[in-house]
């Protein structure tokens, strides 16, 4: 059996990505596909502890930048080995609400660590697990910020930065679409939530044997 697609979801905060993953999974449900979602930092016993570390630990207040990347690849590596690359290998489509794209973005252009060492690490989390598709849902500052503050809770450490900082995520992300347009497919997360999720899926289907039988 060829192993499974492996599909992720990228974005900044307030990008509306959540809501693809949960429609993207309706789907393939109602399909009849096997599937499974999962995210990070997390998606494993030892990831959630790392992503609860990362966002609202009290302590987390002095974290180094250095510290977070190898937190983040730490929740990574072990969610690639318990979960994502068993799951594909049994056949079952792997969906993921972020992945090593968020590091190279977050850490290494907003925090600006060295990106060679951010790719090395990457890489040593991921070994060959890599997505065949990845969405970046593309939204701007005034629209990102007003999905934001909509929801009930209160904001983590990560969602406490800078203006600067999400504009530099914002650059990256679109960044990186330009460098690898064979495997990421930027999209206007501005628009209504039907037409995102029908570009997502005519994409899969153009790109995937398994979604065109159905
Ligand atoms: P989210 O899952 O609600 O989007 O929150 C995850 C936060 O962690 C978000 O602010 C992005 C950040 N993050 C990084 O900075 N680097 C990473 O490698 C990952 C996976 C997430």
């Amino acid at each position: 059996m060829s192993r499974a697609p492996f599909i992720t979801f990228e974005g900044s905060e307030g990008c509306g990505k959540s809501t693809q993953v949960k429609r993207l999974a309706a789907r393939l449900e109602s399909l009849g596909l096997e599937f499974l979602v999962t995210r990070e930092p997390g998606g494993t016993p030892i990831g959630e502890t790392i992503r609860d570390l990362l966002q609202f630990n009290t302590e987390a207040k002095s974290m180094t930048s250095e510290t977070e990347l190898l937190l983040f690849e730490a929740s990574r590596a072990q969610l690639v080995r318990e979960v994502i690359r068993p799951a594909l290998d049994r056949g079952v489509i792997v969906i993921s609400d972020r992945f090593f794209d968020s590091t190279t973005v977050y850490q290494g252009a907003a925090r600006k660590l060295d990106r060679a060492i951010v790719e090395q690490l990457n890489a040593f989390a991921v070994g060959d697990c890599r997505p065949d598709i990845t969405f970046v849902l593309d939204v701007d500052l005034t629209t990102a910020h007003s999905r934001m503050n909509k929801t009930a809770r209160p904001a983590d450490r990560m969602e406490q930065q800078p203006k600067e900082f999400y504009e530099a995520v914002r650059n990256a992300y679109r960044e990186l679409a330009k460098r690898e347009p064979n495997r990421v497919a930027l999209i206007d997360g501005a628009r209504d939530v039907d037409k995102i999720d029908n570009d997502i899926w005519e994409t899969l289907v153009e790109r995937f044997p398994q979604f065109q039988k159905n």
